[in-house]
Order: C-alpha cells, then structure tokens, then sequence
C-alpha cells in the first residue's frame, strides 16, 4: 500500500471530514490493532496543523502503557487518574485542556505542549486505552476537534 497525499480540506471541518472519508482504508487493510493503531497516528498527525505528539496509551487492565505514535519519545507508563491521559481514562470521557500548566497533575513528554486533547477508547463499556494529541499552541482543541476525533475513535472501535 502507498499513502497517496490526500488534497487537505480548507476549514478545519472539511478536513475533517476528507479525513473521515478515507479513514475505513487505512483500518480495515490492517489485521491487528496495533497496526490500525500506527496508521491512525500517522495519519492524524499528516491532517492536523499544529500538533507536536499524537498517539495512543493502552490500557492493560491497571495501567495506560505507551502505543504507537508520533513525535518525540515519551513517558511509557501512566497511573490510571495521573495526568490528562489518566484522568480521562479514569473518567472515560474526552478531556480538552486549553493550557496543560494548569492542569493539576498533568504529566509533561514534551516542553513544547501547551495544549491537549485525551479521548478514551472504550468497546462494548471496556476501556481499550485513549488517543492523546498535544499542541504547541494554547487552545490548539476546541468541540469541533473533540466532535470529529470522537467519531474517528468510535470508527476504529467499530471496525476492530
Ligand atoms: N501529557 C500527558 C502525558 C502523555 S504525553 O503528553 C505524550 C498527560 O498529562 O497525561
């Protein structure tokens, strides 16, 4: 398979919505998770503009460990309820967090990130692990991201 460049969308909803379109490609070719996994970080790290980290944690039943991603390298472990990964794995629901230094707890990878989004990956009420996205800008995530990468995450839920 070769990743042809996909013209990207002009609004932040329309490239989501390109993104959305050709995404089943990606997911469906691959036989395990893990591979589904290190397209989908790719590939949301080829559509969206200014992000520094986006990638996965999995959840093995006590603890988030790190998955496929991309970016600099980064913590391999998370308590569950440390951090924003933690938190939103805890809680599992989405966390948008405008500016990470104030987030009580949050676990720095990389100096750079101001910004963050966590979205847990949840099948039949079991927590799989999160998508984690983090921005050099402050208030990079808004609920358009959260709505679209929300749907992104229930299609890979889906089709796994
Ligand atoms: N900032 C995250 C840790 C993971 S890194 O950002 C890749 C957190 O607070 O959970």
């Amino acid at each position: 398979m070769m990743f042809i460049k996909v013209k990207k969308g002009k609004t932040k909803q329309k490239n989501y919505e390109i993104m959305l379109s050709h995404l089943e490609y990606f997911l469906v070719s691959s036989d395990s998770f893990i591979s589904s996994l290190s397209n989908l970080s790719a590939y949301i790290n080829y559509f969206l503009d200014d992000i520094n980290w986006v990638g996965f944690y999995l959840y093995d039943g006590k603890k988030l460990y790190l998955g496929p991603f991309q970016g600099l390298p980064a913590c391999s472990e998370i308590k569950l309820g440390s951090g924003v990964c933690g938190s939103s794995a805890k809680d599992m629901k989405t966390y948008v967090v405008n500016n990470v230094q104030k987030f009580k707890g949050h676990i720095a990878c990389d100096a750079n990130s101001i910004s963050e989004i966590v979205i847990p990956i949840i099948k039949n009420d079991r927590l799989l692990g999160v998508l984690d996205i983090d921005s050099p800008l402050h208030s990079r995530f808004d609920e358009i991201d959260q709505l679209y990468l929300e749907k992104v995450i229930t299609k890979l839920v889906d089709i796994s």
